[in-house]
């Protein structure tokens, strides 16, 4: 009798005195490698606020930016294996989950329009690659536009054959090591973490990124020319792992579906600006003579690259890269 009346204390003051699992707040882990004050910097926090706001708190955010948690390679592994929630990387960088599909927006002046990049993100197409995607635990919650791509360096970059012998940092896509290599220059890949000091130190003499990055991440300190080319688009996939958002209790993805929605359209709403107000904030400081190419100039690049989408046939399919032109209502160039 005695030893069961100690029993039932026990587990009385077990349940009683420690908070039910129930009450445990869900934390997500949410990993980026930009800067705080970035573009996807600043909808991470939005996101954390509104997540937690709308599920009253059952769900807490723990922001990494930075590369601080994962660099680039790494986050994407840790998503798979659950160590971390949300993400939002470049989708050129997917190539290595083995979804090499996403690659085929790095075909060069593809999404250099803004309106063909949202018609392309918002096709139907979009669902057979997030199916690709979901295959390998990993699903897309939304699609953010972060802008056209622009070339800095400290060689001045105007006419394609500027690019000759220069070790250029590209992200991890087939298609970019494509389009360098069509450029005459050598392509490296490298986390995003290591870009300014490997410009620093002449590991790298160039990168390509949007303005917003270059300015928050201090490039421009150590790059001599800027050159708007808009020849690629940097595009984020906010992802999950598919096993953790599945477990979820309804009532709660329900509210974080409404917090990505609007963090989305905060995103799409305001990137454009901040890479406008980055490109001016670098041209005043002086430090990086900014280059608009001119029609004739940028005819010269699309005729020098146009290669390689034909190139590209061979790893992706004709037919799936005509897919791709129709989504976006891109036309390649009459040569
Ligand atoms: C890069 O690696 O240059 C970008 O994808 C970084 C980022 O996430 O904006």
């Amino acid at each position: 009798m005695q030893r069961f009346a100690i029993a039932l204390a026990a587990i009385l003051a077990l349940v009683l005195g420690r908070p039910a699992l129930a009450d445990e707040p869900i934390i997500i882990k949410f990993s980026h490698v930009v800067a705080p004050d970035a573009p996807k910097g600043k909808a991470a926090v939005l996101f954390k606020e509104l997540a937690e706001k709308y599920t009253n708190g059952r769900v807490q955010v723990e922001v990494y930016p930075n590369s601080s948690l994962y660099k680039d390679k790494e986050e994407l592994e840790a998503l798979q294996l659950g160590s971390v929630q949300l993400l939002a990387p470049s989708i050129s960088k997917f190539g290595p989950l083995g979804v090499k599909e996403f690659d085929v927006f790095d075909l060069p002046f593809l999404m250099s329009d803004d309106a063909h990049a949202r018609q392309m993100m918002a096709s139907p197409m979009m669902d057979d690659l997030n199916k690709k995607l979901e295959a390998k635990g990993v699903s897309p919650l939304a699609y953010w536009d972060n802008g056209a791509h622009v070339y800095t360096c400290n060689r001045q970059l105007i006419w394609p054959d500027d690019f000759r012998g220069l070790k250029m940092r590209i992200q991890g896509s087939k298609v970019l090591d494509a389009v360098a290599r069509e450029l005459g220059a050598l392509p490296q890949i490298l986390p995003f973490s290591a870009v300014y000091q490997s410009l620093q130190t002449g590991v790298v003499d160039g990168e390509d990124n949007v303005p917003s990055n270059i300015w928050t991440q201090k490039f421009y300190e150590v790059q001599r020319y800027l050159t708007v080319s808009h020849h690629g688009r940097l595009t984020y996939a906010l992802v999950t792992n598919k096993a953790f958002w599945n477990s979820l209790p309804d009532d709660v993805r329900t509210q974080l579906d409404r917090a990505v929605k609007e963090t989305t359209e905060f995103f799409n709403a305001t990137a454009a600006k901040d890479n406008a107000d980055a490109l001016e904030k670098i041209k005043a400081s002086g430090k990086t003579e900014v280059h608009v190419l001119t029609d004739a100039e940028r005819k010269a690049w699309i005729a020098k690259l146009m290669p390689v989408h034909t190139e590209m046939q061979s790893r992706f399919g004709k037919d799936f890269i005509e897919r791709i032109y129709k989504a976006s209502g891109f036309t390649p160039p009459q040569s």
